[in-house]
């Protein structure tokens, strides 16, 4: 049996019932876990494996019984409950937000600064990326390793499961009266998601959304301060799986032959060097699928120094549910 008493606090949400995926999957058999969430579904069953669990109320949650909790239940949530678990003796990794700025909070992506944690000092609070910055840095590091990166621009195209439960509800109901040619009132994105593409996030005073100041911000916490990113962030139709067109621009001189080895050989990365020009994509190489999906590698038509790239990763569990069990694997 897996000795740690873990709490899942968001697990009716869409990242909660990955998290429960994946606890089965690397740790199969019984399990001292606690599911969490609002009120609205306390008392729900839900299952993890053979096993069923019920939800608790966080209002009455005592996190003193419990040595991990995820967090995945959004910033207010985070802010006002992880430090009273910390102050019960449980360590928190977040998925919210709310920390990842924090200069005293570590930010960890394993694969790029899992050496970070010899900072944490237990109990705390461990910050998972935002689900784009997650799968770009881990595509980022051999390029970085390799080369140096100076500069990155980035165009997101999210999927509606980054917004959540509601996303998805929002998408498949528009979907439905779009076809039945309904009237659609969007109620969860400020534009109409159905057969469209928005902005991600909300857009502030710079004209940029916060998705995208969030990728800037974050990559420069986990792979490195000096490197200058500007992003585009869209919402795309799409159930699961985030897709990046990411173009790079390094100090030294590109080989593409090495970058390629050096991509293959890079853990939780996988490359795809087909002709077949669907591939890699959300549907068939991110949802569902732990690896970050890397294709189209390609020189820039004019400058040695740059590089394309496409990059698909699962939004659920490379982006949230999936890092955050890496993250337990470190500490552990
Ligand atoms: P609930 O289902 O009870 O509202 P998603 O990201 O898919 O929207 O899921 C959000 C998760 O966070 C859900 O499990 C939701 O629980 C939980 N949640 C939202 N607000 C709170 C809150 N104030 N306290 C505890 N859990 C919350």
């Amino acid at each position: 049996m897996f000795n740690k008493k873990l709490a899942i606090v968001g697990a009716s949400g869409a990242v909660g019932r990955v998290f429960l995926e994946l606890l089965d999957e690397k740790y199969p058999g019984k399990k001292d876990l606690h599911l969490v969430a609002s009120k609205r579904s306390a008392g729900n069953k839900m299952s993890c494996g053979d096993e069923e669990f019920v939800i608790q109320d966080i209002e009455n949650f005592n996190f003193s019984n419990i040595d991990i909790a995820f967090f995945s239940a959004g910033a207010k949530t985070a802010e006002k409950y992880a430090p009273l678990a910390v102050s019960s003796g449980c360590t928190v990794i977040d998925n919210s937000s709310h920390f990842r700025t924090h200069e005293d909070k570590l930010l960890i992506v394993p694969e790029v600064n899992s050496k970070d944690l010899c900072n944490f000092e237990s109990p705390g609070i461990i910050s998972n990326p935002n689900c784009s910055t997650a799968q770009l840095v881990v595509a980022l590091k051999p390029i970085h390793d390799l080369f140096l990166i100076k500069r990155v621009d980035v165009a997101s195209y999210q999927s509606v499961s980054g917004t959540g439960k509601e996303g998805i509800d929002e998408l498949i109901e528009q979907t439905k009266k779009f076809l039945n040619d309904e009237d659609i009132h969007p109620k969860v994105y400020g534009a109409q998601i159905a057969f469209n593409v928005i902005p991600a996030g909300n857009i502030l005073e710079n004209n940029y959304t916060d998705e995208e100041i969030k990728m800037s911000f974050e990559t420069n916490k986990i792979l490195d301060k000096d490197i200058k990113l500007s992003a585009t962030c869209s919402r795309v139709p799409v159930l699961y799986g985030h897709s990046l067109a990411v173009h790079v621009e390094t100090e030294k001189e590109i080989n593409l032959d090495l970058l390629i080895q050096k991509i293959k050989d890079q853990k939780g990365l996988d490359f795809f060097d087909s002709q077949d020009f669907t591939s890699p994509n959300a549907v068939n190489h991110a949802e569902g699928k732990n690896p970050v999906s890397v294709g189209r590698v390609r020189l820039d038509l004019w400058d040695k120094n740059r590089v394309n790239f496409w990059v698909v990763a699962d939004n659920l569990r490379k982006g949230a549910a999936l890092n955050s069990l890496q993250i337990l694997d470190e500490l552990l």
